[in-house]
């Protein structure tokens, strides 16, 4: 229903302002565009996201990263507060006022050791940027610096938030628990593509990604000798059942047209051949779209794994972690933001240039802003066939192609700025 009234609001709002939007939204892009890809920017831009590269820090230990992002912050004259959940900066331009925007980068790295080899690989061992955050706290950082210059053209606030643990720890939760969205209108972010090539971007209204939640058990068995099972209780063929019962849950119990997942992604248990384990214990990921399919399914995953243990007369303990490791929930994108990012993008890099996303059922923490006030979580590409930065995200080959740094800059600036503009004009 949010949705539709939105809906309607903007085909009323497109209809009277179009032309001047565009006229104003045009020049003002392009400026931005430019001024980032200027050979000193851009060298700044690059010589900032290969320091955040050498030095990956996992989620709430980004302690040199946050320093990086402060000491930056100083030299623009930009005022920050900080700590927010222990090394989150969220820095203020412009006066405080309404309306205030807010444009969002994550900070943290991968326990992944890189294998691409380069002047700027990773010095810490078994740690890399291989989901790009150092990319998206380098666009923000240029953000930053191009609001700086022009801030005094527009009227209200821009918030830039660097959050800390993306990867699996709900950062953005605890930024909100600590205020960082307060006062804040709406909410915008950025994540690197490399399927998508340099200089295009992607999104689409309503859902985008999955909700994504976790789940870790121990089969409790009679351990013994492998000749005689019947002496022992396996643990072993229990888990086997389990793993085969658990599947019917989405391909059963599942309409066909609704989106929702389980997988085990470990077993582990045993050691020797001729033994049959006293304990097994595996664990997996679930997601979904929406919170009923959430407590559906959680409610099923506890039921099947433990009856199905108990026709194996074992004992199942099924742990769904969800005060250490926060579920998260589907990232919705708001239509009305998602067409105001989608019109920036396009006077930005071109009609061409803005590409429908697919739906995927991966996760990301940037939904827990979704969940508070209007958002567009966007893709950015970074893909270049020439500098070979096609490998997956997560992949300890992941390259980016570093002239997108130019683009995001220039896009979130884009973005927050005519926001601003757009509302200040119409109160
Ligand atoms: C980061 O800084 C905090 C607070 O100063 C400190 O307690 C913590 O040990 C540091 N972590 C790392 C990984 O250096
Ligand atoms: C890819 O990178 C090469 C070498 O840096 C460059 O000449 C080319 O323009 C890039 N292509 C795109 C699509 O950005
Ligand atoms: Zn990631
Ligand atoms: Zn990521």
């Amino acid at each position: 229903m949010r949705w539709l009234i939105s809906f309607a609001l903007l085909v009323l709002v497109s209809i009277c302002c179009d032309g001047v939007w565009a006229v104003r939204t045009e020049s003002l892009t392009r400026e931005l565009l430019k001024s980032a890809r200027d050979e000193e920017f851009f060298d700044w831009l690059k010589s900032v996201r290969r320091r955040l590269h050498e030095y990956p820090e996992l989620a709430f230990q980004e302690n040199r990263t946050s320093q990086l992002i402060r000491a930056e912050l100083d030299s623009l004259g930009i005022h920050y507060e900080w700590p927010v959940a222990e090394t989150g900066v969220v820095a203020t331009i412009g006066s405080g006022a309404s309306p205030c925007f807010a444009l969002r980068a994550d900070m943290d790295a991968l326990p992944i050791q890189e294998l691409v080899e380069w002047e700027h690989k990773s010095k810490i061992d078994g740690k890399m940027h291989a989901c790009g955050h150092d990319a998206h706290v380098t666009m923000l950082l240029g953000a930053a610096k191009l609001l700086k210059k022009n801030h005094h053209k527009s009227k209200g606030t821009i918030k830039l938030v660097f959050q800390p643990g993306e990867e699996g720890h709900a950062g953005a939760y605890h930024m909100i628990e600590q205020g960082a969205l307060d006062g804040v209108e709406a909410i915008f972010g950025l994540h690197v593509d490399p399927s998508l090539p340099t200089g295009a971007i992607r999104s689409k209204p309503g859902p985008m990604l999955a909700g994504s939640s976790r789940f870790s058990v121990v089969i409790h068995g009679k351990g013994g000798h492998a000749a005689s099972p019947h002496k022992t209780r396996d643990p072993v063929l229990a888990l086997s059942m389990v793993a085969l019962a658990l599947q019917h849950i989405v391909s059963r119990e599942t309409d066909p047209l609704e989106a929702r997942v389980v997988s085990i992604g470990y077993v582990r248990g045993g050691s020797a051949l001729n033994v049959i384990p006293e304990t097994i214990e595996f664990g997996g990921t679930f997601r979904f779209l929406d919170p009923e399919s959430h407590s559906y399914l959680k409610q099923r995953i506890e039921e099947v794994i433990e009856a199905q243990a108990a026709v194996h007369q074992c004992n199942a303990v099924v742990d769904f972690m969800e005060e250490k490791l926060i579920p998260y929930p589907a990232t919705i994108n708001d239509p009305v933001m998602y067409e105001h990012a989608k019109r920036v993008g396009e006077s930005l890099l071109g009609e061409h240039s803005v590409q429908l996303n697919p739906m995927i059922m991966g996760a990301e923490d940037f939904s827990f802003y979704a969940e508070k006030i209007p958002a567009a979580f966007f893709m950015i590409g970074v893909r270049n066939e020439t500098m070979h930065s096609i490998k997956g995200l997560h992949s300890p080959h992941f390259i980016l192609d570093e002239s997108a740094l130019s683009v995001g800059a220039s896009l979130h600036a884009a973005v927050a700025m005519a926001y601003v503009d757009g509302h200040a004009r119409t109160r």
